[in-house]
């Protein structure tokens, strides 16, 4: 089977990069991981890949006078490296409309909430100072505007009086592990398209649905 060629962007922990690495090495799965990119030189993630025998570069924006040229040795390097789509997880960064329509529709991320809403940093402490009840996490094709796209799938995580934003945070995490590979098969098996706004499913059900009805 012919895998879809797949770039991991990172700037950090990589634990959704980890979960991606892992799907696709089943040989059933539609897509490789064919190099990761850090816009770290320290990112956790960075050993991970190299040990998963994945090509790894380092592009370190620090290096780069403006966030043109950052983005053009990216850029350069996914053309080289012949990816066809590219997954963000943790990465820092905010990507110029120029590249996210030079890549439209084959950029991917994935948020810690229910987008569209709390778009941004410091996701579950808003979260829960919002008080809402159920939070969550999204993967979605990538647009200009930040955390903001198609969405792929979601996965709905309840709120209880004991969280903490960490606590909240790992439990969002292991719903993230789920879907992201999941999200990223369906793209590469063409299961699901972008026409405009949304993304359409087609065939299979989704396994990693996570909709938990509260106990109370
Ligand atoms: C995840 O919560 C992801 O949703 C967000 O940043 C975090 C990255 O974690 N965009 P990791 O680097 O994948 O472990």
């Amino acid at each position: 089977m012919k895998k879809m060629r797949v770039a991991v962007l990172i700037s950090g922990r990589g634990s959704n990069m980890e979960a991606l690495i892992e799907a696709c090495r089943d040989k059933e799965y539609p897509a490789g991981i064919v190099l990761v990119i850090s816009s770290r030189p320290g990112a956790k993630g960075l050993e991970y890949a190299k040990r998963a025998g994945i090509r790894t570069e380092v592009v370190n924006h620090t290096e780069f006078e403006s966030r043109d040229a950052f983005e053009e040795a990216i850029h350069t390097i996914l053309k080289e490296t012949k990816v066809e789509l590219v997954c963000l997880a943790g990465f820092m960064r905010v990507l110029n409309p120029s590249f996210v329509n030079r890549w439209r529709d084959r950029i991917l991320n994935i948020h810690p909430s229910l987008l569209p809403a709390f778009k941004g940093l410091h996701t579950h402490e808003r979260v829960l100072d919002a008080g809402v009840r159920f939070t969550g996490c999204t993967v979605h094709i990538v647009r200009p505007e930040m955390d903001d796209g198609p969405i792929i799938i979601q996965a709905v995580v309840p709120i209880t009086p004991k969280d903490t934003p960490g606590a909240l945070a790992a439990k969002v995490l292991e719903f993230e592990h789920k879907i992201y590979p999941e999200a990223l098969s369906m793209m590469a098996q063409g299961r699901a398209r972008v026409s405009g706004n949304l993304v359409y499913v087609k065939g299979k059900k989704i396994k990693a649905k996570g909709l938990i009805n509260p106990p109370f």
